[in-house]
């Protein structure tokens, strides 16, 4: 006992005296650096010894000698000061370590940086040239770079010669001008600060997307930048809040990514196992957290399946396929897992089988197979002035090595003339596109159609036996029914909705009644048959997000707009049936009404009263046609919507959030007054109006408000966000977001907030109707507009504030906010237009097709 005593005794003594040994070295470890950097500054003749540091004036970088990991090797580099992980971001001399203490860094009798060794041997140089001598000092700043001045002038920095870590403030990327390309470079290892494998940097094709490369051969693609994130990184959420943004390349001839602020919580870093991660400061600013790091999944490896080929994420392995249509080009190569081959064509496109002409010789003309939530492949070319899926779908149909296309609402019209590489198919977001294949690759399940038939027959048989015996049981019930059915002739819509219809028909349609209890017509499909034409391309209204809208007739004589939902569409029936249950509770002037639905087998068909002027961007957007719609008539088609959004939000028996308000979706009757339409999206919400948060978040880029785009919130604010980009884009008759400006990001919003802070709401103004409008009632909108689309969703007004401000002459309103979400403003279009075509000649990627 007495020993274990004293045992325990003398343990404790020796851990205090260790402890205070620890302390007092602890103590000359952080003392000795404060002691001796009381400079942030490096002179000429006063050298910088292994041991001693410089550091910035705000305390947060520091400069000097440090050995990475279990290496013994000594490097200059630069750190966070007093940060509890050493965390290194730049190195001079990565190649050549100093081998031992003695080392010391300097400016050099030439006036450049050097490391050098004990013997005065110099490792490294900045190498700036034409330097005077005598007149470089150099300088630790608070952004982390590292900056040599010589006589007044930057001659050198480190922010320019770039390691492995991206730090906000750099402008690192492609000189447009020299073609220069500048790049980070992994390290080794983590002992190991010389140059890796890997390497990342912009695409040298302009594509503004961001490539790694392991010794040179693409490794991972981040997808095409939208003004918010890269559409090639899955569930990536924009930190644009922040400011991260796309140079203006046009202006400055040089394309990187840069933040508009100064921020030290934000660091990306190319590993030595070649994946970059995206971090951020903690709270408590002692560590970091991982914001999205790429490439992680097997998909994320570039065109890890090969060309023509899918690669879909199992768990921590990945399955590659085949496109639609395509082959393995070597099975056996295929089967024992080597994709370098990919997949080739089955059937030759008819465009190639007639040599290249469209209209070609017999056969069925090529067709398109809908891919949904897809990273989008290399190699795209971005087609000017197709401004609809249409469009896009007809620019790719007249060129035969067009293979895909894909239209982003906000960025534009995408082709692809070369091969489809680096697919992947994420489980969430993504995009669609559009692969174009031989005609007869669209009715060749053959074996799945026989099943369908085999179903149906099985179900018709009990169908029937069941007729029968109901027909046996209440014999004269039955015949009396039949009687009056037959005495009515035809029944245009038939609302008995059980007899008679195959089954399919009557279980989804029961769904509907069950769910909404709803009371829409269901409408026969022979008659939308009849009505349409069989769906003729002659009656084609249009394409909306979830399929071709076709122009019918009724037998009666009444005009109808019929939308098929594309069979394709995965989405396609929860949406049908959310909008067929919504609508169906909703009456209002200024909603599209629903006249009825129909389903049959694949088909899902929603019938709507007919709009003969269809929808507003086509006036809006339209050179021809944009000054039909005057002044009086834009106030009131402003006004028609907010009263359709304030029933929506507040005087609907449901009280709806739409989700999707946008200029395509407001359809204009004959009189031109304003109809919401494409209740798809819309939720339904509790009385108390609280946000709520959704995983897949739907809409279009340029009308979401910031809450949204970024998590997934969406309430009553989020529409009146968007409808506050409606206005401006009303007022001013321009698109918020198109790729045509070479800056992407949300210019109609900072231009609309720029202009009425120079008191200039006048030039906002559409030009061909500046002349017939009351300044007055300009400010009043452009007000109310710039209102809606604050960045704080608490901020906006609600939409019954927002009646009052548009009707009332004289109404008090507070001063909107800044609306940092919408981006910067950038050069004029004159420019950037005139330098575009310097940009085709010099052989870039972004082609731009001005031919009708
Ligand atoms: C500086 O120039 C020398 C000789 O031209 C070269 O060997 C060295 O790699 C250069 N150093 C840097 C940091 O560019
Ligand atoms: C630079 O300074 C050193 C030391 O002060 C001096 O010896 C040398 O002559 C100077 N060189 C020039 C070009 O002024
Ligand atoms: C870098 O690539 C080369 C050639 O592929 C390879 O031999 C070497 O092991 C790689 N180095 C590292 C650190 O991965
Ligand atoms: C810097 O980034 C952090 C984290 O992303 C953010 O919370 C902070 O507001 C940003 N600071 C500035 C000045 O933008
Ligand atoms: C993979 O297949 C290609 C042809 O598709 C062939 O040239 C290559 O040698 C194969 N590689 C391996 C490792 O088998
Ligand atoms: C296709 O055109 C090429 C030359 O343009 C010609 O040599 C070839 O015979 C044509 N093929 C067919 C099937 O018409
Ligand atoms: C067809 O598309 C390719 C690929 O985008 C493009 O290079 C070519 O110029 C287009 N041809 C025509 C006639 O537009």
């Amino acid at each position: 006992m007495a020993m274990a005593m004293a045992g325990l005794n003398a343990i404790s003594c020796s851990t205090v005296s260790k402890f205070l040994f620890a302390y007092s070295l602890l103590f000359v470890v952080f003392f000795l650096p404060a002691f001796t950097s009381a400079s942030n500054t490096l002179l000429p003749g006063e050298p910088l010894h292994d041991g001693s540091t410089i550091v910035s004036l705000g305390r947060i970088f520091e400069l000097g000698f440090f050995s990475p990991g279990s290496s013994t090797g000594r490097y200059v580099g630069i750190w966070y000061h007093n940060f509890s992980t050493f965390t290194v971001l730049w190195v001079a001399n990565r190649e050549s370590p100093v081998p031992d203490r003695s080392g010391s860094f300097a400016i050099a009798a030439d006036g450049n940086l050097v490391v050098l060794d004990g013997r005065n041997g110099v490792l490294w140089s900045s190498n700036a040239s034409s330097l005077s001598p005598n007149a470089s000092t150099a300088e630790i700043l608070d952004t982390g770079n590292f900056v040599l001045n010589n006589s007044g002038k930057v001659a050198w920095q480190s922010f320019d010669n770039p390691g492995n870590t991206y730090l906000p403030g750099m402008k690192i990327g492609l000189d447009l001008v020299t073609n220069v390309n500048q790049v980070f470079t992994s390290w080794r290892s983590e002992d190991d600060p010389s140059p890796g494998n890997f390497t990342l940097g912009m695409a040298p094709d302009m594509s503004t997307q961001i490539f790694i490369w392991e010794n040179g051969k693409p490794r991972w693609r981040s997808g095409r930048w939208n003004g918010q994130v890269f559409i090639g990184i899955q569930d990536m959420v924009p930190t644009y809040i922040y400011g991260f943004k796309l140079s203006d390349f046009a202006r400055e001839k040089k394309m990187y990514f840069y933040y508009t602020e100064f921020n030290s919580s934000h660091r990306y870093v190319l590993g030595p196992d070649g994946v970059e991660r995206h971090l951020i400061l903690n709270d408590d600013a002692q560590g970091w957290h991982q914001y999205w790091a790429q490439p992680i999944l097997e998909c994320e490896i570039y065109n890890r399946c090969g060309n023509y080929a899918t690669c879909s994420d199992k768990g921590n392995s990945s399955e590659c396929r085949c496109l639609k249509g395509f082959v393995p080009q070597s099975t056996p190569e295929w089967l024992a897992g080597n994709r370098t081959g990919g997949c080739v064509r089955r059937m030759p496109l008819q465009c190639e089988r007639s040599n290249g002409s469209a209209t070609g010789v017999g056969g069925k003309p090529d067709g398109f197979y809908l891919m949904q939530g897809v990273k989008l492949p290399d190699f795209s070319d971005w087609v000017a002035g197709s401004n609809n899926d249409s469009q896009c779908r007809n620019t790719c149909m007249k060129n035969c090595s067009c293979r895909a296309y894909s239209y982003i609402e906000g960025m534009g019209c995408f082709i692809w003339g070369r091969e489809l590489a680096d697919i992947h198919l994420f489980s969430s977001s993504g995009n669609d596109m559009y692969l174009r294949l031989a005609g007869s690759e669209f009715n060749d399940d053959k074996g799945l159609a026989g099943y369908a038939i085999a179903v149906i027959a099985v179900s018709a048989v009990v169908l029937l036996v069941g007729c029968v015996f109901l027909l046996w049981k209440c014999k004269r019930r039955m015949e009396a029914f039949f009687r009056r059915k037959m005495n009515r002739q035809e029944n245009l819509v038939d609302r008995s909705g059980s007899v008679g219809h195959p089954s399919t028909t009557f279980y989804a349609e029961n769904d509907i009644h069950e769910q909404g209890k709803s009371d829409v017509p269901l409408f026969n499909f022979r008659i939308i048959e009849e009505a349409t034409t069989n769906f003729s391309p002659s009656n084609l209204l249009g394409e909306g997000g979830f399929g071709p809208v076709y122009k019918g007739v009724l037998p009666e004589g009444q005009e109808i707009a019929v939308k098929r939902l594309s069979q394709s569409s995965g989405q396609g029936m929860e949406e049908f049936k959310n909008e067929v249950i919504l609508i169906a509770k909703l009456q209002h002037r200024n909603l599209v009404r629903l006249l009825g639905f129909c389903i049959q087998r694949e088909d899902k068909i929603l019938v709507y009263e007919y709009m003969p002027n269809r929808s507003l961007d086509a006036f809006l957007f339209d050179q021809s046609r944009k000054h039909l719609l005057n002044w009086k008539t834009r106030i009131s088609i402003i006004e028609g919507i907010a009263r359709g959004l304030l029933y929506l939000h507040r005087d609907s028996r449901l009280r709806v959030i739409h989700r999707d308000l946008k200029a395509s979706n407001i359809l204009l009757d004959e009189e031109m007054n304003p109809k919401i339409s494409d209740f798809g999206m819309a939720r339904i919400f509790g009385s108390d109006g609280n946000e709520s948060t959704t995983k897949r978040v739907v809409g279009t880029y340029g009308y979401m408000s910031p809450e949204y785009a970024m998590q997934g919130l969406f309430s009553v604010k989020s529409d009146v966000y968007s409808f506050g980009v409606l206005l401006i884009e009303i007022v001013s008759g321009i698109r918020n977001s198109t790729y045509n400006h070479p800056q992407l990001s949300l210019n109609l919003l900072a231009y609309a907030w720029k202009l009425w802070n120079e008191d200039d709401v006048m030039e906002l103004v559409d030009p061909c109707i500046r002349d017939k409008c009351s300044i007055r009632e300009v400010s009043r909108c452009i007000i109310v507009g710039l209102l809606c689309i604050q960045d704080r969703a608490n901020d906006r007004p609600t939409m019954s504030s927002v009646m009052l401000m548009l009707e009332s002459e004289n109404c008090v309103h507070p001063m909107p906010r800044q609306p940092t979400f919408a981006g910067e403003m950038s050069q004029s279009e004159t420019d950037s237009t005139s330098f575009d075509q310097k940009l085709i000649s010099a052989n870039a990627s972004i082609t731009i097709l001005t031919g009708r």
